[in-house]
This record gives C-alpha cells, structure tokens and sequence, in this order.
C-alpha cells in the first residue's frame, strides 16, 4: 500500500530519512478536544471502544490536529480480558475495575482463549477498516496489544495497583496455572494482532506497562517465551516492543524479534544499544513530564534527544502523555521534530 507519509515504515524498514518520524503514546485519547467532546457525549468509555465511527474520528484527529507521522488506533489493552470472559469497567478517576478477576486455578478453566476470542472482538475489526478507509494512506496505522504478563496482571489483581501484589503472589503460589494463563492469553493475542494486521494495520506494538513489577528470573520463565511466541508469530508486520521500566532484563531481549524497542524515559540509550546492537531501532525515551515545561525548554529537549539518539529513531515519549498536558505542548514537540534534518 503506498502513503502520502512513510517515514515510520521507512526507520522500522532500516532505510535512512531525514529526520526521525513522531507519534505519540495515548496521543488518540485524553488530550484532544475533539476527543474530549466525543467522550462526554457517551455514557462510558467501554461505549466509546465499541463503536467504529467514533472510534475512526478519534483515531484521525491526531494526524490532523497535531500533525503526527503515524496513526494508533483508538481502544484498549483490556479488550483482551474482557473477550476472554474477564470483564471490566473503567471508573472515573480510578482506571480500570473488574468484578470477576481471576482468584484461583479453576477459573482458568473457563476462559475463552486462541481464536475463539475474535469473534466479540469483531467491532475492533470493522473499526481498522473504517478508519483505513478514512485515513485514506495519509499516515500507517498503528495497532497495539497488552503484553501476556500487563494483562495477567490486570485480569488476577482485578484494578489498577501499586505493586500488582495479588497478581505476583499468584506466580509463587499457583506457578503451573499462571502458564496455563500465559499461555491462554498469548494464544488470543496472536490470533487478535493477526486477524489486526488482515485488517490492515501496519505495525503491531506490544505494551508491557508493567514488565518493570517483576524478578529477573520471573520475567525470563513468566513472560519471555510468550513474548517470543507473539512476536514471532507476527513475522513480516514491524513490530514495536514496549516492556517499560524492564532494564534489567534488558539482555535478555535479544533472542526477540522485533524491529524497535520503545523504552521509558528512565533507561539509558547506551545501555540499549550496548545490549541490543548499536543500530538497534529506539523509540520513546522522552520523560513525559518534560511537556509541562516551557514553550522554548520543549524545543532544546527535542533537539538534544534526536541528537542522543543519532539515528534509527522513532520520536516519541517514555510513556504516554500525561492527561493534563497541553496540547499546544505536544504540538510543540512534534513540530521541533518536523523541522529538525540530521
Ligand atoms: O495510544 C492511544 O492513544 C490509543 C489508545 C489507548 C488507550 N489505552 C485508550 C484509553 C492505548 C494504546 C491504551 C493502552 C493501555 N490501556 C495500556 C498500555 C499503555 C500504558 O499506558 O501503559 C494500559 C496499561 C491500559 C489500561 C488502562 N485503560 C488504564 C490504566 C486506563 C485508565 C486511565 C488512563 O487514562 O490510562 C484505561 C482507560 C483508557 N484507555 C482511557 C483511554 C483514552 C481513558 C478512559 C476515558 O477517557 O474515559
């Protein structure tokens, strides 16, 4: 397919562009009056997930508003959870709830897993092809997963937490069943973010919000070999890898496949390349709070950081933009990157 914008799929492509392309983590939601608007003209977020039209809109407003290289497509990581029969709902200043977490073995027998997810999912499906219709090849579109272990996380700890404690004892205590899960989770993610790419997303990026929760030794038996059956099943399309605040298993990525690795904006770039590869593909690593500060400080930020990062550079902030940034802020950012030229 050709787009009017490239520069994405040229980097993860290992070609050579000007200047690296931007997009911004949570850019599809929160921040955006548009979004904003459509929000509160529906009872609740779970409304918003599942109605296509809306879901386009949102999703295009951040080429148009704020000129991005990439669009993401508006959902959630916990569609997952909920088409696998863990159900939940988002609360008003307190994120994510679910009134049926996992809490022991035997319920996960009854979860619904593999391709047998697909078919509650299929408002998903219809709205990445409305909005690559809408889009019409101005920009790639993103589509995205939770890793095996953020959304085990989520489906046993049942909310939002500090330090996932209930999901962690859970490792120690049910070490069998916790690979049963693993497993039952990786198998609907790779049959969600394929049938994703049928539909026509460009490039697939793994979120593993919470992969920096966990041992070293944990996160090489619990959730390196899901993680590898993912990416490995989703050869072909460039896939982005977000594990943040895991540095330190960072030498343990290099047997994945992945085109880019996104890192917070704690983790050094030395450090990345030193284990990954010099010309290793970095996105992210701007510390999101940066944008609360002034106007001109944006522009230095934005310059020092592609000079850091020197090339194979995906733009783009450690985590994503808080929502009481301003706009005009992330404008600002995205606009220093387009006039920048290595
Ligand atoms: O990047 C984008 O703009 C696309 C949309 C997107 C959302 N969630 C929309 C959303 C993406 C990529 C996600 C991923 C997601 N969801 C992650 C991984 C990324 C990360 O931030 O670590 C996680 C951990 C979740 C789980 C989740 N969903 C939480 C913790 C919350 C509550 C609060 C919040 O804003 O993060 C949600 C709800 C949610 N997902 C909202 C949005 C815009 C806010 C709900 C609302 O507007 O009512």
């Amino acid at each position: 397919m050709s787009y009017d914008n490239r520069l994405l799929l040229d980097v993860l492509d290992g070609k050579s562009v000007s200047r690296p392309p931007i997009w911004v983590m949570r850019q599809a939601g929160r921040i955006l009056p548009g979004y904003r608007k459509i929000r509160a003209s529906v009872p609740s977020f779970k409304h918003l997930v599942k109605r296509p039209d809306l879901i386009s809109t949102v999703t295009i407003e951040p080429i148009e508003v704020l000129g991005v290289d990439a669009a993401i497509l508006f959902s959630d990581i916990l569609v997952i959870p909920e088409a696998m029969g863990v159900d939940y709902e988002i609360v008003e200043k307190k994120g994510p709830v679910f009134d049926h977490p996992i809490v022991t073995p035997s319920d996960i027998d009854k979860v619904t897993f593999g391709s047998d997810v697909l078919e509650s999912l299929s408002y998903v499906f219809d709205s990445i092809k409305l909005t690559k219709e809408k889009i019409s090849g101005r920009t790639p579109l993103i589509g995205f997963a939770g890793a095996p272990w953020t959304l085990f996380a989520y489906m046993i700890e049942g909310s939002g937490s500090k330090t996932f404690a209930k999901a962690r004892r859970f490792l120690y205590e049910h070490p069998e069943a916790s690979h049963d899960l693993m497993d039952k989770i990786t198998q609907s993610i790779i049959a969600y973010a394929q049938e994703k790419v049928r539909c026509g997303c460009d490039v697939i990026q793994l979120f593993d919000s919470w992969a920096g929760m966990l041992t070293v030794d944990q996160y090489n038996e619990f959730c390196i070999p899901y993680i590898k059956k993912i990416l490995d099943a989703l050869e072909g399309t460039p896939r982005i890898f977000f594990p943040k605040g895991a540095w330190s298993v960072m030498p343990h990525f290099k047997g994945l496949s992945f085109e880019a690795i996104s890192i917070d904006w704690k983790t050094p770039i030395d450090y990345v390349r030193g284990h990954l590869g010099a010309d290793q593909i970095i996105q992210g690593n701007l510390d999101p709070a940066m944008l609360y500060a002034p106007m001109d400080k944006i522009d230095h930020a934005v310059a020092n950081k592609i000079k850091e990062v020197g090339g194979n550079h995906i733009f783009n902030l450690g985590h994503g933009v808080y929502p009481d940034t301003d706009a005009h802020h992330v404008k600002r950012m995205i606009d220093a990157v387009k006039a920048y030229q290595y």
